[in-house]
């Protein structure tokens, strides 16, 4: 039997959140990428001088929440231009309306709206939508991960001195210090190693197996949320330091193969300390 293509959730909880993630996704990443003014500016900073907002940053979150909320007016929120409310229904939506501002600002293409959504804590539902890819990134749990009609699955692992690697910078000064001293104390170990500039977008290529690993320290549930639920779905291991599970301290995506020599290394690096 050949595997249906687009499978719709059996559960229909799943699949109405799946549609409506998607529907969210499609008209924020169509604001943005239509929307985005010539002369983008930044609207305010954040954590540090280097981490910045733009006006649409704002306007795609309030879309979302917006469009969600219209429809699903008891679920919780959290995104990380201010919204915040744990709902009722025990269904939370967990949003990043831009991922990547900083090269959305220069007008580099990588970058993506990530929406996913949380039953009773769990994610259930990831879509990261890159428009300037082109492509719509999707999972449901226990329901595999597509782009479009294509299942993806992350690549066979190689031995990690083979392997491409990505990984990403905080806006904090002392803590990219540090982060570049790890990723200096990788190069050698690897076949290399990528900065892409989105957390939601790396996670979705080791899915789609055209990395074979990415760590970062750092991130906000936002960041990971949607990527993380889709990189497992397509066969990725994903965790933190040992035994965790991936998070601000330190998130790590890999095949298995690659997964374990890689949070290995990062452990005997201290990869999770500022
Ligand atoms: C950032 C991107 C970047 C990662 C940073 C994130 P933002 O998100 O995902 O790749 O290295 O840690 O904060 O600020 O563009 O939404
Ligand atoms: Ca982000
Ligand atoms: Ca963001």
């Amino acid at each position: 039997m050949t595997e249906p293509v687009n499978p719709v959730p059996t559960d229909p909880l799943l699949a109405e959140l799946l549609d409506l993630a998607l529907e969210a996704g499609r008209r924020a990443g169509a604001l943005l990428r239509d929307g985005r003014p010539d002369d983008l500016a930044v609207a305010k900073t954040k954590s540090s001088p280097i981490d910045v907002v733009t006006e649409m940053d704002i306007a795609a979150e309030k879309l979302i929440t917006g469009f969600l909320s219209e429809h699903r007016p008891d679920d919780g929120f959290l995104g990380e231009e201010g919204a915040a409310s744990p709902g009722t229904s025990g269904v939370r939506w967990v949003i990043d309306p831009l991922d990547g501002t900083v090269n959305y600002l220069y007008g580099l293409p990588t970058w993506a709206v990530s929406i996913a959504a949380e039953r009773d804590g769990e994610t259930v539902v990831g879509v990261v939508e890159a428009p300037l890819r082109n492509e719509t990134y999707r999972a449901v749990l226990g329901g595999g991960a597509y782009v479009g009609e294509r299942r993806l699955s992350v690549r066979p692992a190689p031995p990690l001195e083979q392997a491409l690697i990505s990984t990403g910078f905080a806006y904090v000064q002392s803590r990219r210090a540090r982060q570049a001293d790890i990723a200096q104390r990788m190069i050698p170990r690897l076949r290399d190693i990528r900065r892409g500039g989105s957390a939601a977008i790396d996670l979705c290529d080791v899915a789609a197996g055209r990395l074979d690993g990415y760590y970062e320290r750092g991130l906000n549930p936002w960041d990971l949320a949607a990527g993380d639920l889709i990189a497992r779905e397509a066969g990725a291991l994903t965790g933190g330091r040992p035994g965790e599970r991936p998070s601000g301290e330190l998130t790590i995506a890999a095949p298995p193969g690659v997964f374990e020599p890689l949070q290995e290394l990062l452990e005997e690096f201290g990869a999770w300390r500022d």
